[in-house]
């Protein structure tokens, strides 16, 4: 099974993806994870993609494809794929159109993450994640169970990302508007988008998407 995690910053893409890699043995692609490695390993990417990511507009088709396309290679065609954060625009959609058929995989659901934008800052603001782990907290919504330890590794570091302010936020929020939310129709036209409630309680988003996944 192959599924596109679509909605703005914030949506819980991320968070989703996480749980359903747990769930169902698939691998998590997400574009901003990989492209967030490259500028910290300072490849050619990362340093093309440094400045754009800190102004919250979006890198380059080319750059992006190119990124899920070797990712792809490396994974047993057997292994479901969670895209987070990809394709973004037009262009995205049918590179990975191309991706997926030059591989024999064929994507079986869009799910929308349907949001409140004005919660979504409060959301990416309060944001952190464990610095050794990953494990994706927030200040009000999910705080660690003991305070300054990481529930999963029990890391003490945590760290914030240089985007999650609000003025970047705007500016992402602008970017799904005009270039992301554009593509869904590609995708009804399919039959393949299901929209699940994005400001439910997270439980509440894994059991609905999860019942989107078993109907088959
Ligand atoms: P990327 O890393 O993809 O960021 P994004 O799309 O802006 O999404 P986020 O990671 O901010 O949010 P999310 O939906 O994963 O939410 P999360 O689960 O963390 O991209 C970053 C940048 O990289 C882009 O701006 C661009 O420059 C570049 N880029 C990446 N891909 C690209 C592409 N394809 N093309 C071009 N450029 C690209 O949740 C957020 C918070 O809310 C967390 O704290 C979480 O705990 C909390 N939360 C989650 N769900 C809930 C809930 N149901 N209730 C309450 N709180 C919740």
């Amino acid at each position: 099974m192959n599924i596109i995690l679509l909605g703005p910053p914030g949506a819980g893409k991320g968070t989703q993806a996480g749980r359903l890699m747990d769930a169902y043995g698939m691998k998590q692609l997400s574009t901003g994870d990989m492209l967030r490695a490259a500028v910290k390993a300072q490849t050619p990417v990362g340093l093309q993609a440094k400045a754009v990511m800190e102004s919250g507009g979006l890198v380059s088709d080319e750059i992006v494809s190119g990124i899920i396309g070797e990712a792809l290679d490396a994974l047993p065609t057997a292994t479901g794929v969670i895209f987070d954060g990809y394709p973004r625009t037009e262009a995205q959609a049918h590179s990975l159109d191309a991706l997926l058929a030059e591989r024999d995989r064929e994507l079986d659901h869009v799910i929308e993450l349907a949001v409140d934008e004005d919660a979504l800052v409060e959301r990416i603001t309060g944001r952190f994640t464990c610095a050794s782990c990953g494990e994706g907290y927030h200040d009000s919504f999910k705080k660690p169970l003991a305070e300054g330890e990481c529930d999963k590794c029990h890391g003490h570091e945590f760290k914030r990302r240089p985007d999650d302010n609000e003025e970047t936020v705007r500016t992402r929020m602008a970017e799904y508007r005009a270039k992301t939310a554009p593509i869904l129709p590609i995708y009804e036209a399919r039959g393949i988008v299901s929209r699940v409630d994005g400001m439910a309680d997270m439980n509440v988003v894994t059991q609905s998407i999860k019942a989107i996944l078993d109907e088959k």
